[in-house]
């Protein structure tokens, strides 16, 4: 690394030159827009608008090509990011001042201990005192069903809680916010509705914002004062209350899931802590007593959503490292889906109706920290939704892409639920354990999963092997047909008597399906003669059965009955409608196949090879976007 004083000092400029193009781009498009309205004219002034918003689409992609600019627009929210930012930095960042301050008290809090665990000269190079309680100023608001808009009690005055609607007899639900956040934010709001409508809780929100809108360094250090404020909170609902600790879950997002976690050092037996998207700078690799770990709560489940971001350059703001009991990897836990685009600026926000400051803020949190944000999200969605979030063990993301991962286990372990029902997971005493799913781009995040093996026939009198493009259309009950393209990227090559597994995914439950249209072209490879089909050969595809399984229905069954899961059928068969051995698809046909019993009876000499295609071919990835997306089809109703 070069000088940090000059290298600081350059990128600096650069810092600067970045935002008053980025301000100077939405200054523009606000004071057209104002223009605009005076006009009247609201067709044109329509088209004007859409112009404007591409200009500054364009202005921005531009800006977010050049590689720079992730880390400018991260800097400028974290301000650790050195040295971009090093010279506001207090210097304080060597061992001899941070042992300044060993032990600090607060009152009836108790005190706070920086030991040698705190400091870390690359993952936490500067500990910072905390501020003192009143700066801070913690408040809480307790929601309930009598008050869902919620009754504010300071953290400095606990005994105010008598005063709300709380009651010890109902769950509690604690959420903390993140680094610059306040109570108010979005998903706070959205989860504390979501949880009153699921169930009589007492839902508490906790706003240290008098902490959080602080350089990040200070930022950390504050989070361990609000630790003690919430547990101090807990504990004296327990004394006064007779309130038990055991049915307290505390929710908290990035910082918020650290801060969780030192109220859970000093509550004993609390119940639940979920860490969404736990924050990672300062945090990642240290010690357990400096960061969220499996010993703060009697269960602690994690979504891990931003450990890599894209817009990052390879590093987000929420650890990789597992630190609960159950970790869940939404797609691998790194950039998430819909995340990289530009589409999801609010333009809006930055053209019109609030301030440009506001609009400019609400677009750098929606651009840098859409994966960040999405673990409340997904949380939230999970607590109503219909969709069972299912999640699997497995050893890496790309291994249960290959569907090598899409069992429960023996005793239902190996798969949870992801969100408000991961405590179910019945293999509650491992910890540190990988979870993956795919969810979507949203607003329906939640996916079900399902495998589908398709049984090629082997007719006599018919030789080599068949080289084309399959795909297949699933009917469900209610008429609908989703389409699922199981070779999107090129023709692939079946052979006669060999069953092809497929790992599929869809947004809808399929699980009802009975029915299943069939397509195939054949296609020979130009560059190879010996495809060619001359003489003795079949263009069609001989189709034994398809089996449609539910993947998800497994791991609920199994979920629901933990270690007593015995195992029940939620396959579908599929095969000829007149229960004829072979379904013949001529090239460029579609056929219909549907559920029957005569389908049990086919197919049983044929030499199984179900994970031919998932094994060998690099191809799932496309395949699973394939199905998820489903755009292109010769069946498509709409
Ligand atoms: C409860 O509210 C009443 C009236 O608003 C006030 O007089 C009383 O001091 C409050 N009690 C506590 C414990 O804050
Ligand atoms: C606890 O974990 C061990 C393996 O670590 C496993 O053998 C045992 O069955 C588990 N017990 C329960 C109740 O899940
Ligand atoms: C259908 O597929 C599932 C999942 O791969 C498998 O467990 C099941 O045994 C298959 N059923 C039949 C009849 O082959
Ligand atoms: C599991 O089954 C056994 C015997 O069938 C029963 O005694 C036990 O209570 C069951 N356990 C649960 C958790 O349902």
């Amino acid at each position: 690394m070069p000088s940090t004083e000059s290298g600081g000092a350059a990128k600096t400029r650069r810092v600067s030159l970045w935002w008053w193009l980025v301000v100077a781009a939405a200054a523009a498009a606000t004071s057209v827009a104002t223009q605009e309205n005076h006009r009247q004219q609201k067709q044109e002034s329509h088209q004007q608008e859409n112009h404007q918003q591409n200009l500054l689409m364009d202005m921005m992609s531009s800006l977010i090509d050049l590689p720079v600019i992730g880390n400018v627009l991260r800097a400028s929210v974290h301000p650790i990011y050195r040295p971009l930012v090093s010279q506001f930095q207090p210097r304080i960042n060597n061992r001899d001042r941070e042992n300044e301050f060993p032990e600090l008290c607060f009152g009836e809090l108790g005190c706070l201990f920086t030991d040698h665990d705190f400091f870390h000269p690359i993952h936490r190079p500067i500990n910072l005192p905390p501020n003192q309680r009143d700066e801070i100023q913690a408040l809480f608001t307790v929601h309930s069903r009598e008050d869902s808009l919620g009754r504010v009690v300071e953290a400095l005055d606990v005994r105010q809680v008598l005063n709300t609607t709380f009651s010890p007899g109902r769950s509690t639900k604690i959420l903390i916010h993140g680094f610059l956040d306040h109570n108010g934010v979005t998903w706070m709001w959205d989860m504390v509705r979501a949880l009153l409508v699921y169930g009589d809780f007492n839902v508490v929100t906790v706003d240290w914002s008098g902490g959080s809108q602080a350089l990040y360094s200070q930022a950390t250090a504050n989070t361990r004062v609000v630790g003690l404020e919430v547990a101090h909170f807990i504990n004296w609902l327990k004394d006064n209350l007779d309130l038990d600790p055991g049915d307290v879950h505390i929710i908290g997002h990035s910082l918020g899931s650290h801060t969780a976690g030192y109220a859970g050092e000093r509550v004993s037996g609390l119940g639940r802590i979920t860490g969404l998207d736990p924050a990672e700078p300062f945090f990642q690799y240290m010690p357990p007593s400096v960061r969220l770990d499996p010993s703060d709560a009697l269960f602690v489940d994690v979504i891990h959503t931003d450990a890599d971001s894209i817009l990052n350059l390879g590093a987000g703001y929420g650890l990789w490292q597992p630190v609960g009991h159950l970790d869940f990897y939404p797609n691998d836990g790194r950039s998430q889906p819909g995340c990289d685009s530009l589409r999801r600026i609010p333009y809006a926000a930055l053209t019109s109706g609030v301030s440009l400051y506001e609009g400019l803020d609400a677009a750098q949190k929606e651009l840098i920290a859409c994966s960040h944000n999405r673990a409340p999200k997904l949380f939230t969605d999970s607590i109503l939704s219909q969709c069972p979030y299912t999640a699997f063990q497995c050893s890496s993301y790309q291994r249960y892409m290959d569907g090598e991962c899409v069992t429960c286990g023996e005793d239902g372990s190996q798969c949870a639920r992801l969100g408000l029902q991961a405590d179910a997971w019945p293999g509650r005493n491992h910890s540190l354990v990988p979870f993956f799913l795919s969810t979507s781009a949203g607003p329906n995040y939640c996916l079900y999963h399902y495998l589908l093996t398709v049984d090629v026939a082997d007719p006599d009198g018919v030789e080599g092997s068949l080289r084309g493009r399959l795909k297949v259309s699933f009917i469900t009950d209610d008429g609908s047909i989703k389409d699922f393209d199981l070779t999107p990227d090129a023709p692939t090559t079946l052979a006669r008597g060999r069953s092809y597994s497929f790992f599929l995914y869809h947004f809808q439950d399929l699980s009802s399906s009975s029915e299943a249209l069939v397509h195939w072209i054949y296609e020979a490879d130009v560059f190879n003669p010996l495809s060619y089909c001359v003489l003795f050969c079949d263009k069609g595809l001989p189709l034994a059965r398809l089996n449609f399984t539910s993947v998800d229905v497994a791991g609920n069954e199994r979920i629901a009955r933990g270690s007593n899961f015995t195992s029940r059928s939620n396959e579908v068969l599929m095969c000829h409608q007149q229960g004829l051995e072979v379904v013949r698809i001529a090239s460029e046909a579609t056929v219909k196949v549907v559920s029957s019993p005569h389908c049990l009876a086919t197919v049983t000499s044929h030499e199984r090879n179900a994970t031919h295609l998932l094994r060998h071919h690099n191809r799932t990835t496309g395949l699973l976007d394939a199905g998820l997306a489903s755009i292109t089809s010769m069946f498509s109703t709409e």
